[in-house]
Formats: structure tokens, sequence, C-alpha cells
């Protein structure tokens, strides 16, 4: 995701001060590769104006606060504060939201996945028609600005942060969610795999209003199955490590409580034998 780097500026003094900062990163493609779909136009004012904007502000906003610093998935997490929503968060999720959004596709996308990802998304939405279905639904029934997402959930029911974490969901396994403005599912705990603008500034200038046109024009052309399936693996190897990892915390607590048990037993043993006061 996004790089934080050393910003270096002269101060009046002399001495070379540096600051974190966000980076805007270019599409992996020229910006007129993705034409017809999307125009180089769209792109120039898309990347070039509105994701600048959101970088840019960022680093703006949080020069100089508890925030810089941290990565910017920790400033979405922090500043989405349970719904109730920090001014850093929409500037961080949209910064976050973009770049993931390019790295979604690519020229000559499109088609259907194989392998692994063809049978966990038949496993868990019955075929990959059904997905699109699912996908083209989140993305045109978001009302107003936002994104339709593809996203892994783990095995966790208790999510701090969430406001609606659709509770209900079955556990370990993709899910179709939309989200308003900025929101990403970073904030409920999920992975995200595959995002959709439909923020208009993503198709006025190819599609006008027709919005759904160009959901399906994304999903046909554009999408990036290699790029879904190599998250839905990292996302598997961070969910086996963070598992492994809280096994390995709870031995530990067990074996703390059983040492701590015995030890209970010594003192009053002790205390018998005139050893403790
Ligand atoms: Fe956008």
């Amino acid at each position: 995701m996004l790089k934080t780097l050393q910003r270096r500026s002269l101060s009046n003094d002399g001495p070379i001060e540096t600051a974190p900062k966000f980076e805007l990163k270019p599409p992996p493609y020229p910006l007129n590769a993705l034409e017809p779909i999307i125009s180089q136009q769209t792109l120039e004012y898309h990347w070039g104006k509105h994701h600048r904007a959101y970088v840019d502000n960022l680093n703006k906003q949080i020069a100089g606060t508890d925030l810089e610093g941290k990565s910017l998935e920790e400033i979405i997490v922090i500043s989405y504060n349970k719904g109730d929503i920090l001014p850093a968060f929409n500037n961080a999720a949209q910064a976050w939201n973009h770049e993931f959004f390019w790295e979604s596709i690519k020229p000559g996308g499109g088609g259907k996945p194989s392998g692994d990802l063809l049978k966990q998304i038949e496993r868990d939405f019955g075929s990959f028609e059904k997905l699109i279905d699912e996908l083209k639904i989140a993305a045109t029934t978001q009302f107003g600005s936002g994104w339709a997402w593809l996203a892994y959930k783990e095995n966790r029911l208790d999510v701090g942060n969430a406001e609606n974490p659709l509770a209900s969901e079955a556990d370990k396994k993709l899910i179709v969610v939309k989200s308003p403005n900025a929101v990403n599912p970073l904030v409920w705990g999920y992975y995200p795999l595959l995002t959709i603008d439909v923020w208009e500034h993503a198709y006025y200038l190819d599609f006008q209003n027709r919005r759904p046109d160009y959901i399906s024009h994304f999903l046909e052309k554009l999408v990036s199955w290699e790029a879904v399936s190599s998250r839905l693996e990292q996302a598997k190897v961070l969910i086996a490590e963070k598992e492994k990892e809280d096994e390995r915390k709870k031995r530990e607590e067990e074996e703390e409580l059983l040492t701590g048990g015995s030890r209970a037993q010594v003192y009053p043993y002790s205390d018998a034998e005139g050893i403790v006061e």
C-alpha cells in the first residue's frame, strides 16, 4: 500500500527536518491503457487530480498530529472511530481505496478466474455468474458516492470497530459488500480483494449517468483476477499467522496459569513450615 517516505525540508535555521509523508503512486499502466472503456481523460482527472488531492490533503491533515508516522491502514482504522468518523478518515481511506482500485484492474482484464479462487467463489456464491450478479447489485444500488467490494472475512464475529459487521455471516468466506463515501472493509476487519469505484468521477466522462454500463464493462473487461487471487492468498497467509500467534499466546497464558497455580500450593506449605511470615 502507500509508502511512507521521509520528507526533507530546509528550515530557516539550516538543519534538515524530516517528517513522514505518503506518496501518490501511479497506476501500474499508462493513463491511456484502459481505453476505450476508461479514457485517458478520466484517468487524468481521477488519478491526476482526485487521487492526488486525497494524498496531499492527508499529508497536510496529519502533519504534527498523533497520526503522523502511523501506517495508512492504522490511520484508517483509528480515524473510522466505530463510525463516528474523525477528520483524517476520508482522505486516508480515499488514498488507500484508489491505490487499491488501480491495482484491481488491468488492460485486457476481465474474463473468468481459475484455480483455487474459482473454487472458493463457487463454494461461497454457488457460481462465478452469481458473484458477478452480486457485485453488480452492490455497485448499482450504492446510493450516491461509494464503493462495491469483494472481500474475505475471517473467523471474527466480534469486530470491535464495526458499526454493522454483518455478524450473522458464516466465517472464513468471500463476501460482497458496499460502502458509502470513503468507507472500506478494513474498518470491519475484512480483507479487501477487489473494489469498484462508483463515485461519479470514476465514470461520468465516459458513461455519463449510465453507471450499470460502467460496472458491466469494468467486470467484463478490466478486473484483474490475478490481483484478486494473489490478495486472497495473502489474506489466508496473514490469517494463518495470526491464528498461530493467538494459539501461542493462549498456550503461554495457560502455562502461566498453571505455574501460578502451583505457586499458590507452595505458599501454604512454606507458610506451614514457618518460612513465610
Ligand atoms: Fe475515485
